[in-house]
């Protein structure tokens, strides 16, 4: 028997599961508006309190417990935790279930082979700006998918951030641009403020114009189409400190360190997959 009601004010999302409810799992299920249908497991006791206690919803160490009682089941562990989360789901019927994995690199087939008439299934990569409601997710649905789920699947992706619909072969890539993405840009950023800092500049003061220059950065790109060459071209005149510091560095190669790290996000994820 499921936990939902049916008809209800949130348009029959019918009841939620997450398995894994770890960091995302948390980001994801806290932008639900209405969380009295989720129910939500791992393996600490404590950690599930401490869920129950933030968010309001039921919990248990039985992830069993969590499919039999729920309609729609996130998927949430690491890559690295599925297969023994697959012995403990073994003989657990699946037709009647949405299956939404957030699991980095794991294609869609993984689930329909390793769970019992599994043939429902959303791959989703999402993002940590959930945890401020600017979350950037991408998903991708099986061919079993009904017309319905891919709504619903919607519905929830879409709380607390802008959720896309894409090809599954582009979730590799995906998962370097926007899951990887905000360690990424907290890299490039926290280093060019550490740059600033080490030579001179009070911490306070570096954080607080860098911080200014992201927003009016993103504003003026959101507003212009992301016209990065333009806007380049705006700040950077011929001879001046902008063009020394591009060349410099264009010079070590800094281009070639973006590729890098996306080309490695990107070989990690299908590797995790496989
Ligand atoms: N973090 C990101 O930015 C991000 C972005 C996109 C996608 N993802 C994907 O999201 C997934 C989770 O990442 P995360 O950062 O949230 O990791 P996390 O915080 O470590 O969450 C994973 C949770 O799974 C639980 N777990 C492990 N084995 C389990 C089992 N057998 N049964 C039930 N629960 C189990 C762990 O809790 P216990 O030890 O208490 O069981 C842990 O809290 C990963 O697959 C990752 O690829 C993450």
């Amino acid at each position: 028997m499921t936990a939902r009601t049916g008809e209800d004010e949130r348009g029959h999302l019918g009841a939620v599961g997450f398995i894994g409810a770890g960091n995302m799992a948390a980001a994801i299920l806290a932008n639900i508006y209405d969380r009295s249908y989720v129910v939500a497991s791992r393996r600490s006791i404590n950690a599930l309190r401490a869920l129950e206690d933030a968010y309001g919803i039921k919990t248990t160490t039985d992830n069993g417990e969590v499919v039999r009682r729920t309609d729609t089941v996130f998927i949430c562990v690491k890559p690295q935790s599925l297969d023994e989360l697959f012995e403990e789901l073994a003989g657990i019927d699946f037709s009647q279930k949405l299956v939404i994995s957030i699991l980095a690199g794991k294609p869609i087939s993984t689930f329909t082979s390793h769970l019992d008439n599994c043939t429902r299934v959303v791959r989703a990569m999402p993002n940590l700006g959930l945890l401020v409601g600017k979350g950037a997710t991408a998903y991708a649905l099986s061919d079993g998918c009904l017309p319905a789920d891919g709504k619903l699947a919607h519905t929830l992706l879409n709380a607390g951030a802008v959720a896309m619909r894409v090809e599954e072969r582009d979730i590799d890539t995906i998962t370097a641009l926007s899951g990887c993405g905000p360690a990424f840009l907290s890299y490039f950023l926290g280093a060019m403020q550490a740059a600033a800092i080490e030579r001179g500049l009070d911490p306070a003061v570096a954080k607080a114009l860098l911080f200014q220059t992201v927003a009016g950065t993103y504003e003026y790109l959101s507003r212009n189409d992301a016209a990065y060459d333009a806007f380049i071209a705006k700040v950077a005149s011929k001879g001046g400190a902008t063009q020394a510091g591009l060349d410099a560095g264009k010079e070590a190669g800094i281009c070639g360190s973006i590729e890098k790290m996306m080309d490695a996000a990107i070989r990690r994820s299908r590797e995790l997959g496989s």
